[in-house]
């Protein structure tokens, strides 16, 4: 029996495969590699001695799909295939919505033709959109997103919980990730991002190694601790590890369950440069900007359903998540060899 990983190439997912692997769990993965690099998964295998059963292609690719549940004796899907940048997905919410939400619907639709009855579904705090009360818990509003992107994953955690209703024998647990950060401890796999990074701390990253001159502080006027925007920052390889609690669990209480995978801690930006600052003993310049348009002031998880129900809670600090980025950003300062 084997575990399909969608996006299995990807920052969370080459994370995720590896700690399948290491958990002597079979892995088959389908990447489109639009914006990730099979070299993470070449990776992975050395790391892990393990093999592992690539397609390249569409999850939206229906001659792919059935090629791939016909070949192989799949019981769980770990769905993370899609698009994810917040700016990107404003200019091209079509794209968006095809990739993400379109997909999705074909793959739900060819596991439930198959008898595949066990989906985890890669999800994020975005849904929560800016209304909350924080720390927040999974029965907070969702549906106030602010972005394409954040309304992609919503429309499919909305799909998901219709079809859950409809079917009980259909199961998933849906996982809202804060903000991923970090690298494996080895620095072989890491985050990739395409063109300029988005997300702090890649940026932060790429600021240390030279690459760029200063990071621009997103506002410095919230209504948090030093005025800038604090985050729930989770290492990747507990996100990774909060998959697996999840597929160990996948058949235990009701066929639709939705987790915060959170350290339930936040920390402001200029937390984050002055921790990066020590760990990695690089200055880091920043110049105070605007507020990013979309951004919200704070937002950190209540993680404690997930360690009751699935007996999982990160174990990784601040100064690990920016130690291993670091190193990753070290060792691969053009990120893999873009194949
Ligand atoms: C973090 C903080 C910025 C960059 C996004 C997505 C979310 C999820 C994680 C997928 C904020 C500030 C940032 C910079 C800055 N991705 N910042 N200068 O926006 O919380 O979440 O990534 O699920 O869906 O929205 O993450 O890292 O972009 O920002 O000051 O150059 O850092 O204002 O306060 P964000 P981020």
């Amino acid at each position: 029996m084997s575990v399909l990983v969608t996006g299995g190439a990807g920052y969370i997912g080459s994370h995720a495969v590896l700690t399948l692997l290491q958990k002597g769990i079979d892995v088959i993965v389908i990447d489109d590699f639009s914006n990730s690099s099979l070299e993470s998964l070449e990776r992975v295998k050395k790391i892990t001695n393990r093999d592992i059963k690539v397609y390249k292609g569409d999850v939206a690719d229906l001659r792919l799909l059935n090629l791939i549940f016909s070949n192989h004796d799949i019981h769980t899907v770990i769905h993370f295939a899609g698009s994810k940048s917040v700016g990107e997905s404003i200019s091209k919410p079509i794209h968006y919505y095809n990739n993400n939400v379109v997909a999705s619907l074909v793959l739900i639709n060819e596991m439930m033709k198959r008898g595949i009855y066990n989906l985890i579904f890669s999800s994020s705090a975005t849904v929560y959109g800016n209304s909350n009360t924080m720390p927040v818990t999974e029965n907070a509003p969702i549906g106030m997103t602010t972005n394409p992107y954040g309304t992609s994953k919503l429309m499919i955690e909305k799909i998901l919980d219709d079809v859950t209703r409809a079917n009980s024998s259909f199961r998933v647990t849906v996982l809202r990730y804060f903000n991923p950060v970090g690298a494996h401890f080895s620095g072989e796999i890491g985050e990739d991002p395409n063109g300029i990074p988005n997300n702090l701390m890649p940026y932060v990253c790429q600021v240390a190694i030279g690459k760029y001159k200063q990071v621009s502080v997103y506002g410095r006027d919230y209504p948090t601790k030093d005025g800038t925007g604090v985050r729930d920052y989770i290492h990747v390889m507990d996100l990774a590890e909060g998959h697996v609690a999840a597929l160990e669990h996948r058949n235990e209480g009701p066929n639709h369950k939705v987790y915060n995978l959170g350290t339930g801690k936040g920390y402001s930006v200029l937390d984050l440069l002055t921790t990066f600052e020590r760990v990695t003993f690089r200055s880091v310049p920043y110049v105070l900007s605007e507020r990013r348009p979309g951004d919200i002031a704070e937002c950190w998880s209540d993680p404690s359903k997930a360690y009751r129900e699935l007996g999982w809670k990160a174990k990784r600090g601040l100064e690990e998540m920016v130690r291993d980025a670091w190193n990753w950003q070290q060792k691969n300062p053009n990120g893999y060899i873009k194949a």
